[in-house]
């Protein structure tokens, strides 16, 4: 078969290792050619192509970012998008397309396949790890191990310095990155999305720390919002620095503020992301092989399975009450 391979939305640790599996397996057990398509769904609706064969793929597995470059761009964003993609497709004899992306990319990836008849197989990506029908997504726990890494440095510096350190993670729509690197980083307290927050409870949280003689490490989720809503961010780098500044205002306290930013999206995969990349690749090209379009590889447990796209995509991840609760019994 010639299968076209794409990886869109924000980048993440872990996708050239999809890449490389793909490939190697397609090659050396099916004998098939790919085609790789750059920048996402841009590279399709405008016929824009890179060679992928097995020396494309050599020495990719432990590299961040993508080999093949990617983009938010939409192909239903214009009504003959479905045409222009399956026009490249025939152009090149494409048979299958693997679609490697998060909620936007995949679900554009479901349209396609149900309703244009585009035989997509989806891979879920991204460190939000907001995508149903799966445990995890890749790049996800590359992004909760640099959020712990600088949780346990911020824990020595704001002992030192008797200060109240805020960490501002990453996470779109959800607070899947705070609530895990939170538990592991042993923070003490985690606001996120989900739940809006009291700032006052915070500061509470903090003075009862600060009286156990222990300073206080704030983790939020850049999306989060306090309970009264939208708050005036001019001139502040995010919700973090608002926090801290509110924290130094209401408690006396001084507070500090890091935001993590892209550097939870950059650089060399975890091994649980090279395993998981590896095997959603490899399952991914059994996919396309028996055909079964508008599938998504997902992990359960510590399987690998195929769901509908339709299915993953229909609505985000999100951490629910329960989930959340695990992480107040450590809170202040
Ligand atoms: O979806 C991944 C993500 O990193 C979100 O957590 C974040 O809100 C967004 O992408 C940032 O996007 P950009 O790289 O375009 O600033």
């Amino acid at each position: 078969m010639r299968v076209g391979v794409l990886t869109g939305g924000s980048d993440c640790p872990g996708l050239n290792a999809v890449i490389r599996a793909v490939v190697r397996k397609g090659v050396q057990d099916y004998g098939d050619g790919f085609i790789g398509f750059r920048d996402g769904w841009r590279g399709v609706l405008q016929d824009d192509t890179v060679v992928l064969d097995i020396p494309a793929v050599r020495g990719t597995l432990p590299r961040g970012g993508t080999i093949l470059g990617s983009s938010r761009t939409d192909p239903l964003a214009d009504t003959d998008g479905p045409d222009r993609v399956r026009k490249t497709l025939s152009r090149h004899e494409v048979d299958a397309l693997i679609v490697i992306g998060g909620v936007n990319t995949l679900g554009a990836a479901a349209v396609l396949a149900n309703q244009h008849g585009v035989p997509c197989v989806g891979v879920p990506k991204t460190i939000d790890n907001d995508v149903s029908a799966t445990d995890y997504t890749v790049g996800f726990d590359t992004a909760v191990r640099v959020a712990t890494e600088a949780i346990d440095r911020l824990h020595t510096t704001a002992e030192s310095h008797q200060r109240v350190l805020v960490v501002e993670v990453m996470g779109r729509n959800s607070g899947w990155i705070a609530v895990h690197a939170g538990l592991a980083g042993g923070a003490n307290c985690v606001l996120i999305p989900e739940q809006p927050f009291d700032v006052n409870r915070v500061c509470d949280y903090i003075e009862s720390r600060f009286k156990a003689t222990y300073a206080p490490i704030v983790v939020v989720t850049d999306s989060a919002l306090p309970q009264e809503g939208e708050v005036d961010l001019a001139g502040l780098s995010g919700i973090g620095e608002w926090l801290g500044r509110e924290i130094e205002r209401r408690t006396g306290y001084e507070a500090r503020t890091t935001v993590l930013g892209h550097i939870q999206r950059g650089g060399t995969p975890s091994p649980f992301d090279r395993w998981l990349a590896t095997r959603f690749g490899l399952h991914a090209i059994d996919a396309v092989h028996d055909g079964d379009w508008g599938a998504m590889v997902a992990l359960r447990g510590t399987d690998i399975v195929r769901v509908p796209l339709a299915e993953a995509v229909a609505g985000l991840k999100t951490v629910d009450a329960a989930r959340y609760a695990e992480n107040e019994v450590f809170f202040g």
